[in-house]
C-alpha cells in the first residue's frame, strides 16, 4: 500500500505545482481559419504506414518497429526516470522487467504474439513493451466529437490528450511523456488481401487502437472514463486470474478489424465486459448514426444518440459522464460545445471541426494529435499538435 501512498502524494503535489502556475483556467474565443493546419499549434504531419494482416501477428509490426525503435527506447527511458523519482529504489522497474513479460502470455490472440513481435523487432524488452501497451488503460484524457452535416454526412474528430501527471517539465512548461509520444504518432492502413480493412491513428509500439475508421462503415474513438471501479481493479483481477474481461484499447482494435457495421460495432462496444471503464464515441455511415457509449466495466450506461428532431446534430464527449457536470478545473465540454454551437450544422466540415479542436482548452498541453475522419469518403487525416503558452496544462 505504501506505493499507492507515494503515488497519491506525487499526484497531489504535481497538481498543486502545475495549477498554481495557471489559475484561472485559460480559455479563448472560438478559433477560425486554422485549417489547413499551420503555425505554432501545428507540429507536423503524420506519416502513413501499412500493416499487413495476412502476415503472422509476430511479423506484422516489424517494418514500422525498425523505423521507430529509437523513439520507443527514448520514451521508455523517460518513463523509467519518472518512475524512479517517486517509487523507491527501482521497485517499479523490477516489476516491469520481471512480472509484465508474464502478462503478455495471458493476453488473447493476436495481441500476445503481436507484442512479442514488437519487442523483438524494436529490441525493447518485452516487459517494457507490455507497460507501453497497458499505459492507455489509465490516464488518457481527450475530446471526441461526432457530427452530422446538413446532407446527413458524418464527420468525426478527436484530440488525443495523453501524459497527465507524467513528469511536468517546469522549464519547458510541457509534459515529458506527451512530448516523447509525438514522434511515435503514426497513421496506419491495416490491409488484408491488399485491401484496406480499417485505418487508424496510433502510437508505434501500441497494438490497441484509440482512433480509427472502417471506410464506408463506421468511425470510432475512445476516451478515458475515471471511476472508482477503475482500471486498477480490473488489472489486479487480471493478475489474479479473472480474465474474462477485455482491455479497452484491444476491444477497439478487434471491433475495427472484425465488426462489419455500425450496429455490430455498437453492440460489441456496449456489451463486452471491460477491464476498465471507458467512453466509446461511434459514428456510422448514414443519418442519425452516432452515439456515445458510456461504459462501466460490465454495462453500458445511458447511451446517447444523435437526434436531429431534437436538434442534437452533434455529440461531444470529454472525460465526464454526459449527464453530469464536468470537473470545474477541467471543463473542456462547455468551450467545445460553445464553438460547435457557433459553427452551426450547415457549416460543419474538416475545416470547422479542426477550428473547434484548436480552441483552448480543448487544445491543451496534453494534446498529442488531432484526427479528422469522414466515413463516406474513407478519409482520415491527422496532425501532431503543440499548444504554445499561455496554455492550460490539461
Ligand atoms: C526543453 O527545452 C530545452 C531547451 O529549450 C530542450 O533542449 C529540451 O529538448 C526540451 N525538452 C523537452 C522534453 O521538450
Ligand atoms: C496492392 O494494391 C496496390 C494499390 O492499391 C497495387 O499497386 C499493388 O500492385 C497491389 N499488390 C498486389 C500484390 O496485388
Ligand atoms: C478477427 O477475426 C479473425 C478471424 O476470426 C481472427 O483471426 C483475428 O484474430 C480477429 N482479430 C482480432 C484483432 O481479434
Ligand atoms: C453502410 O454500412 C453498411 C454495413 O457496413 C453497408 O451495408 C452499407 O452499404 C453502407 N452504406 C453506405 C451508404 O455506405
Ligand atoms: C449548445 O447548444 C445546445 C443545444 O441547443 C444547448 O443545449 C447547449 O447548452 C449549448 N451549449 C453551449 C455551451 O452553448
Ligand atoms: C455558417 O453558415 C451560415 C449560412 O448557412 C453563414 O451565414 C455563416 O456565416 C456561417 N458561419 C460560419 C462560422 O462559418
Amino acid at each position: 500500500m505504501s506505493y499507492w501512498w507515494a503515488f497519491c502524494t506525487f499526484l497531489t503535489s504535481t497538481l498543486t505545482i502545475v495549477s498554481t502556475q495557471y489559475v484561472p483556467p485559460y480559455t479563448e474565443e472560438c478559433r477560425t481559419g486554422m485549417y489547413p493546419p499551420q503555425g505554432p499549434t501545428f507540429k507536423g504531419a503524420v506519416t502513413w504506414y501499412t500493416v499487413d494482416l495476412d502476415l503472422p501477428p509476430s511479423k506484422r509490426w516489424s517494418a514500422l518497429m525498425s523505423e521507430k525503435k529509437d523513439d520507443i527506447a527514448n520514451m521508455i527511458k523517460v518513463i523509467k526516470d519518472i518512475a524512479d523519482a517517486f517509487v523507491p529504489s527501482g521497485k517499479l522497474i523490477d516489476f516491469v522487467d520481471k512480472v509484465l513479460p508474464l502478462i503478455v502470455d495471458t493476453l488473447p490472440y493476436p495481441y500476445d504474439e503481436e507484442l512479442k513481435g514488437i519487442a523483438s523487432a524494436s529490441g525493447v524488452p518485452l516487459g517494457e513493451i507490455a507497460l507501453f501497451n497497458l499505459f492507455y488503460e489509465v490516464f488518457t484524457v481527450c475530446t471526441s466529437v461526432v457530427a452530422e452535416d446538413s446532407n446527413g454526412n458524418l464527420i468525426h474528430g478527436r484530440n488525443l490528450d495523453f501524459g497527465l501527471f507524467m513528469g511536468w517539465d517546469m522549464k519547458n512548461k510541457s509534459w515529458q511523456i506527451t512530448e516523447q509520444l509525438k514522434p511515435l504518432v503514426v497513421n496506419i492502413d491495416f490491409r488484408r488481401s491488399n485491401h484496406t480493412v480499417f485505418k487508424s491513428t496510433g502510437f508505434a509500439g501500441y497494438a490497441g487502437m484509440l482512433t480509427g475508421m472502417k471506410p464506408h462503415s463506421f468511425s470510432l474513438t475512445i476516451n478515458e472514463r475515471f471511476s472508482m471501479d477503475g482500471g486498477y481493479i480490473g488489472i489486479i483481477e487480471w493478475l489474479l486470474h479473472h480474465r474474462d474481461a477485455m482491455w479497452m484499447g484491444f476491444l477497439t482494435r478487434t471491433v475495427l478489424e472484425n465488426a462489419t457495421s455500425y450496429e455490430e460495432a455498437r453492440s460489441l462496444l456496449s456489451q463486452t465486459k471491460l477491464l476498465a471503464p471507458a467512453y466509446y464515441i461511434l459514428g456510422g455511415n448514414q443519418t442519425g448514426q452516432g452515439c456515445i457509449i458510456t461504459r462501466a466495466r460490465t454495462e453500458s450506461l445511458k447511451p446517447l444518440e444523435l437526434n436531429l428532431k431534437q436538434g442534437r446534430w452533434y455529440l461531444l464527449q470529454t472525460n465526464y459522464d454526459h449527464w453530469k457536470a464536468p470537473l470545474f478545473l477541467d471543463d473542456r465540454r462547455t468551450p467545445g460545445m460553445k464553438c460547435m454551437n457557433q459553427t452551426l450544422q450547415p457549416n460543419i466540415s474538416f475545416k470547422t471541426l479542426y477550428d473547434v479542436l484548436s480552441t483552448k482548452p480543448v487544445l491543451n498541453k496534453l494534446t498529442t494529435y488531432t484526427t479528422l475522419m469522414e466515413v463516406s469518403k474513407g478519409k482520415l487525416e491527422s496532425f501532431v499538435r503543440d499548444c504554445p503558452n499561455p496554455c492550460m496544462p490539461w
